[in-house]
């Protein structure tokens, strides 16, 4: 199987990418509702992501999608501007062969370019593959929020790690 490639996310993608999704909202807590979505509604995300600049990048080879990583804004409130969330999925069956990390450095050099300064990652507190995934990746855990979620007839706390992404004194210096 040869390496994967990351690239930014192509509307031939979307159907992979909703299945991916899908899959994280029927099975896992890492997404926090029960609805799956249609590939139609990944098309509208996908443009709402890129028409504000945002990426959102795949990870593919010969077998199609492995897996996708995004972010957004964290908070719409204009003081949060150089702060954002991310979210990465990796495929069912594909996990834990450095996908996820793959395409966190890509998704961490996009911010950076984006000239963003903090990304958050908001994960839920049993999901100890991401939260270690993230400490690799230099993120540092700053919170746990007890029982702010539900899911599959349970409380869900939720785990915030943030990164800074580089050191600059002035929140709108240029650089
Ligand atoms: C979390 C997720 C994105 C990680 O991606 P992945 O491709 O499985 O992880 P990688 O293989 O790139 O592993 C990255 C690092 O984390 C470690 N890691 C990943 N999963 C781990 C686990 N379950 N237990 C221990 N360590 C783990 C790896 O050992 C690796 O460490 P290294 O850098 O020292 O080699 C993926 O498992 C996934 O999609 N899970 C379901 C959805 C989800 O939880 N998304 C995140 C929501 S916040």
């Amino acid at each position: 199987m040869s390496d994967p490639q990351i690239r930014d996310a192509e509307t031939a993608d979307l159907e992979a990418i909703t299945a991916i999704h899908n899959d994280a909202v029927l099975n896992t807590t890492a997404i926090w509702n029960e609805e799956a979505v249609t590939v139609e509604d990944r098309a509208a995300w996908l443009a709402e992501r890129t028409g504000r600049g945002y990426p959102v990048i795949v990870a593919v080879d010969e077998t199609g999608v492995l897996g996708y990583a995004t972010f957004g804004d964290w908070r719409p409130h204009s003081g949060y501007r150089h702060t954002v969330e991310h979210s990465v999925y990796v495929r069912d069956g594909q996990r834990g062969r450095g996908i996820g990390k793959a395409l966190m450095i890509e998704l961490i050099h996009r911010a950076r370019s984006l000239g963003k300064h903090v990304m958050v990652a908001a994960i839920e507190s049993s999901n100890t593959g991401s939260i270690i995934m993230h400490k690799r990746l230099d993120f540092m855990q700053v919170g746990r929020m007890p029982q702010v979620g539900t899911k599959f007839d349970r409380w869900l706390d939720l785990t915030f790690l943030q990164l800074v992404l580089d050191q600059r004194p002035f929140p709108d210096e240029t650089k």
